[in-house]
């Protein structure tokens, strides 16, 4: 089996490339209205190719958003079946002028593909799309296949639990297989075990009723950006704890066998400082890096405004102030609660001097995975056997707020076996994938379907055995 996959990828890589460099060429910023028929253009290029390659139905499932491409091939009622979920919808490509490419004409350099989406999610979603298209070639599709592909995963999901609830009958599936996430290193496979969730807000504060002479009211009327500024230093104290009441109730803590596997991971802390060009790192005390960024929750402003930022300078009290905040979330805290005590808390902490305001925008749950099952264990065989490597299980600090609605919905084990690697710069300029990580993606997901077909029946065997017992 591994052989042929291994020719057949072989023979196929350059038109492998091809076709994903026409999908990459597609705009489609989910973000920005202007790109709003390219989106739509991607969509209809995945339900082209999808009935090209024979699947048995392809079709859009239509929400209040885009459209989710959904297509199946059902080989054999008994066996188990496998979804596929990923993303069409890419995230801005600016700032431009920080490309060495154009984001949107894909192009090979040092053996990595540059373009926006190269890694997340297009190439990621992609390999899914080739393996199965191959499998079914070489007639060794082992399992039923059910691809759900949206368009607005990098703008919060919002409509997908819409089109969950409604074809709830259609997704039915025993897992859902994901590659939207990273690995350690190309010769150190890891799946990730856990995402985290996210709250995020908008705040406005306002003083008063117009911008002022900071000469000739300032030093009595309250500055909004200097609150706003004071009321932010004030949710972190010195030690890098977020100090909104309850905050941390919900909050599952490491074990200490969980520790020590962070400890196992190789990580090079003058190096991460090295790549990013920073003297040291600021995080949480009593936390590794590598814990800080997985298995803890944080809170960061995204962007803060106010005032006059033009040319040359202006003498002015600005009347207000604004900040896009976010807090990533970990096991077992809730979007919803935690934007609530945010909210809750940063009212309370207002001066009176101004008002304040707390707009909530999407959010999403933490996810862990239950690797006591015969999806998870079958991504470690398939992994094993293409990397020649045990992959190490790993936590990740990124979210994909879709999963936990996914989890309650279908109720069925996730898998996350991403092949990105941290340094693609996913969201940032010259975002890129390696030629690598797309063929060994490919490689992985074709030995994937025999390992979980095979492990799911020996432990529905089991399982009968012991109701027989
Ligand atoms: N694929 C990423 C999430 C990711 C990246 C997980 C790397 C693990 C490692 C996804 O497309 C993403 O960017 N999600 C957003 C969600 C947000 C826009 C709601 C995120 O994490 O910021
Ligand atoms: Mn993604
Ligand atoms: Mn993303």
């Amino acid at each position: 089996m591994h052989q042929e996959v291994l020719a057949y990828i072989e023979k196929n890589k350059d038109r492998f490339l091809a076709e994903l460099f026409d999908l990459l060429r597609i705009p489609s910023v989910g973000a920005d209205g202007k790109y709003r028929n390219d989106v739509l253009q991607a969509a209809d290029f995945l339900l082209r190719k999808f009935r090209k390659m024979g699947m048995d139905k392809a079709q859009l499932l239509n929400g209040s958003g885009f459209p989710v491409v959904y297509a199946e091939k059902i080989v054999d009622p008994q066996a188990p079946t496998v979804m596929i979920y990923g993303h069409y919808d890419v995230q801005p490509a600016d700032p431009l002028d920080l490309w060495t490419s154009d984001p949107f004409q894909p192009e090979i350099r040092d053996g990595k593909i540059y373009a926006r989406g190269a890694c997340d999610d297009k190439g990621q979603m992609y390999m899914h799309v080739l393996a199965v298209e191959g499998l079914m070639q070489m007639g060794k599709l082992d399992c039923n296949v059910k691809f759900l592909i949206e368009g607005e995963e990098e703008t919060g999901s919002v409509s997908l639990p819409e089109v969950i609830s409604k074809y709830a009958e259609l997704l039915s599936c025993d897992t859902v297989l994901i590659s939207d996430t990273s690995m350690l290193a190309n010769d150190t496979p890891s799946i990730s075990i856990s995402l985290r969730g996210l709250s995020y807000v908008e705040v406005e504060v306002t003083g008063p009723n117009r911008d002022l002479h900071s000469g000739v009211y300032g030093g009595a009327v309250d500055n909004p950006v200097n609150v706003l500024c004071e009321m932010i230093a004030s949710l972190k104290d010195e030690n890098g704890r977020i100090t909104i009441p309850g905050f941390y109730s919900d909050v599952l803590a490491l074990t200490p066998e969980e520790r020590n596997e962070y400890r196992r991971i190789p990580f090079d802390q003058a190096a991460y400082n090295a790549h990013l060009n920073i003297a040291a790192t600021r995080g949480e005390q009593g936390y590794s890096t590598l814990e800080q960024t997985s298995a803890r929750p944080t809170l960061d402003v995204n962007g803060i405004w106010g005032g006059y930022t033009g040319e040359g300078s202006k003498t002015v009290l600005p009347a207000q102030a604004h900040a896009k905040i976010s807090m990533r979330l970990v096991p077992h805290q809730d979007s919803e609660t935690i934007t609530r005590l945010f909210t809750e808390h940063f009212e309370r902490i207002a001066p009176k001097s101004v008002r304040v305001k707390v707009t909530p925008h999407h959010g999403g749950n933490p996810y862990l995975t239950d690797v006591h099952t015969p999806a998870y264990q079958a991504a470690v065989e398939a992994m094993t056997q293409s990397f020649g490597k045990a992959p190490i299980a790993t936590r990740e600090g990124g979210s994909i707020p879709i999963l936990a609605a996914f989890d309650q919905a279908i109720k069925v084990p996730i898998v996350l076996m991403g092949f990105g690697l941290n340094s693609d710069a996913i969201h940032s300029p010259n975002e890129h994938y390696g030629i690598f990580n797309y063929l060994k993606g490919i490689e992985t997901i074709c030995l994937y379907y025999g390992k979980y077909r095979a492990l799911a029946s020996s432990s529905l065997e089991t399982q009968a055995e012991h109701a027989g017992a």
